[in-house]
């Protein structure tokens, strides 16, 4: 069966290992990409051996797009789509099937980082080009960039316009252009052969320059939440455009921050979130409950009203030395019970936590999560604010319109029961799996 394929390009070349500060870089991009295909049903083929052996007269990034077509035909692989992915990219774990954003047309980014280098390199081609009047507008990067069969031939034939030409490209590239490879010239090929192109894919699928947008801080102004901003809002993370000899050193931290995240066995990866699950929190809560939980709670008991399946109670179980969990559909107890077969620190409660023989245990933290109701849900509240010591309390569905949880929370915060002490989940405009947008932020925690 047809599949996509990811192309990615990670030829090692001892020659120039020094210049790169080492090659572990590479290895941490084939990491992220290898994990996104299997995630993805998506093949992984990688480009390591060159085929033509002089690299001076044939860079790799020649050989990557004029032996692409040759490679999946030699390699008997049966493609749908081909993505071709330098190895300066980094994806993210949870980056949306980009393969499905393309119409089947050739789809790339727009490239307008330097657009002093675009304009140089453009004008520097343009005589080899026979003065062809190129659409700057459309100037794409050649990475990453999506093709499929019907770009067969427009491969093939720039494979000839190069094998025509070796010395007049190594000569303008080497010494009279000196901008870039083979990215102005196939910009100039895929005009020139009038390919019709699809260039609608956001940048986040091509960050770049990460240092200049200021993208590796984190929002200081909303100081609860330090996950760099590259990597709470882009998908595909390049590390070009900083000096090369830096590119292990930032790729390696980048990696120790979010390598958990590429794990099978992660909890993170093991359970349902909200995208999918209308029933419980998303992964931005569940990644906040870690953050904020992660330490300083081992010795401490916590208490989840309404457990649902236990996707939420799984990663409570990360944090605290005990978790309470208490649910009255046995369907769910039931599944709830099978999500943490793995882990002995849960106790698990099949009941109704309104029922007169329902007894509060004595517990640190309390999950609200049973009743939705405006009175159910300041029930809660009131009697779990008199009979715990200091309890703090945590609750998901506050961002939804016309439920009655975030009224209740709200009303209990103007009158003095419970304190704010920070928001948590995702924010405003997030879509839940039964297709209601968020209001405000998803969650809150609370003090008494
Ligand atoms: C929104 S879900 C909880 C989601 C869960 N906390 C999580 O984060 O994955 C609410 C759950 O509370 C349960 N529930 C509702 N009323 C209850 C009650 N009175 N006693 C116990 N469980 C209740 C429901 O069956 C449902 O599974």
């Amino acid at each position: 069966m047809k599949k996509n394929v990811i192309w990615w390009i990670g030829v090692k070349n001892d020659k120039y290992a020094h210049k790169y500060g080492g090659w572990d870089w590479v290895d941490i991009s084939r990491k992220t990409w290898e994990y996104w295909c299997t995630k993805n049903d998506v093949l992984f083929v990688p480009f390591e051996k060159p085929i033509e052996e002089d690299l001076s007269r044939f860079r790799i990034n020649w050989q990557k797009a004029i032996f692409v077509f040759d490679e999946m035909e030699r390699r008997g692989i049966d493609y749908d789509q081909i993505c071709q992915i330098d190895c300066t990219h980094m994806i993210k774990w949870d980056a949306p099937n980009f393969f499905e954003l393309t119409d089947h047309k050739l789809t790339a980014v727009r490239d307008t980082d330097n657009l002093n280098w675009i304009y140089k390199s453009i004008v520097g081609y343009k005589d080899f080009f026979d003065g062809f009047e190129f659409d700057k507008q459309k100037y794409v990067s050649s990475s990453p960039m999506i093709f499929n069969e019907q770009h067969k031939e427009v491969f093939k034939s720039f494979k000839k316009l190069y094998y025509d030409n070796v010395d007049t490209f190594v000569e303008l590239q080497d010494k009279i252009v000196g901008k870039g490879t083979e990215q102005t010239p196939l910009n100039y090929w895929l005009q020139v052969n009038n390919v019709e192109m699809n260039l609608t894919l956001p940048f986040v699928y091509k960050l770049t320059h990460i240092h200049r947008k200021d993208m590796f801080g984190h929002n200081w102004q909303l100081n609860e939440d330090k996950t760099p901003l590259f990597i709470k809002h882009a998908y595909n993370w390049v590390f070009t455009g900083i000096p090369k000899d830096q590119r292990t050193h930032i790729m390696k931290q980048v990696w120790n921050l979010v390598k958990h995240n590429y794990d099978e066995n992660f909890v993170l990866n093991k359970i349902e979130n909200k995208g999918k699950n209308k029933s419980t929190t998303s992964r931005k809560f569940k990644e906040d409950i870690l953050r904020i939980f992660g330490e300083g709670y081992k010795d401490k008991t916590i208490l989840e009203l309404g457990c649902h399946q236990g996707n939420t109670t799984r990663v409570y179980s990360e944090c605290f030395k005990k978790v309470i969990a208490v649910e009255r559909d046995v369907v769910n107890y039931e599944k709830t019970k099978e999500n943490c077969s793995d882990v002995n620190n849960v106790e698990f409660i099949n009941s109704d936590v309104y029922d007169m023989n329902f007894k509060i245990p004595d517990v640190d933290v309390v999950h609200i999560d049973a009743g939705h109701t405006f009175e159910e849900v300041v029930f809660d509240i009131d009697r779990l604010s008199k009979q715990l010591n200091n309890p703090t309390f945590i609750f998901d569905d506050y961002g939804h319109e016309g439920r009655t949880v975030r009224d209740a929370i709200n009303s209990k915060l103007s009158d003095g029961t419970i304190k704010l002490v920070t928001h948590i989940g995702e924010d405003k405009g997030f879509v839940a799996a039964n297709n209601k947008t968020f209001i405000g932020r998803e969650g809150v925690i609370v003090n008494v």
